[in-house]
């Protein structure tokens, strides 16, 4: 099993990395491979649609997906935002009923706001979210601060642990024969028609 975890920063080793880096160790020391893309860093860049390619292409294939944005006057930054406007745009069926944990980093505040806004890319594409014992956040302006917010560390590590129990259960599941329900395709109105 895989997870693909998203790391919507410019940064390509701060805070949030650290915080996905501590979910992934959890996931790993479980038997589920995981694979960090820096997303944040290739649209500065100009490359947002050559990283959604490649992250869809390793979407297909993966079992569920973390996404990470840092916190950025109280809102995701912009990067993360641009890169999944488009990958939760384009990823429909290779994203259904996968689970997903989203993970906000910030200095001091935003990270609800944060979360509820990354929340609602895989609220609309039927992905089941993973929680922790607290809201998924972590605090500092470094990595180094990061690893001292001992609760911080701990909510990552327990978010770890219940995507790979989450994980395994939809894969007993499977194994059992229940499948994922059948697609249903979606009636869009514009209230007007
Ligand atoms: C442009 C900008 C805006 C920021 N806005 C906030 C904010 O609103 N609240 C906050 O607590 N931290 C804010 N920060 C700090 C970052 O959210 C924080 O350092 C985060 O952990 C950085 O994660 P990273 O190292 O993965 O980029 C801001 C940083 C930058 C560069």
């Amino acid at each position: 099993m895989k997870v693909l975890m998203i790391n919507g920063s410019r940064r390509d080793a701060g805070c949030t990395y650290t915080a996905l880096s501590l979910v992934a160790k959890e996931l790993n020391a479980a038997g589920i491979e995981t694979e960090i893309m820096n997303v944040g860093s290739r649209v500065m860049k100009g490359e947002t649609k050559e990283a959604v390619k490649e992250a869809l292409a390793v979407m297909k294939e993966a079992d569920g997906l973390v996404i990470g944005a840092p916190v950025y006057y109280a809102s995701p930054a912009g990067e993360a935002l641009m890169f999944l406007d488009r990958f939760f745009w384009d990823g429909g069926d290779d994203l259904r009923c996968k689970p997903c944990a989203t993970v906000a980093s910030a200095r001091r505040a935003g990270t609800t706001a944060t979360l509820d806004a990354l929340n609602k890319y895989p609220t609309i594409c039927e992905m089941p979210l993973v929680s922790s014992s607290y809201w998924n956040m972590v605090h500092g302006f470094t990595p180094k601060d990061v690893m001292q917010d001992l609760e911080g560390v701990q909510i990552m590590e327990t978010l770890g642990r219940n995507m790979a129990w989450l994980l395994k259960c939809i894969e007993a599941g499977k194994a059992a024969g229940m499948e994922p329900p059948a697609y249903t395709k979606k009636t869009l109105t514009n209230f007007i028609r």
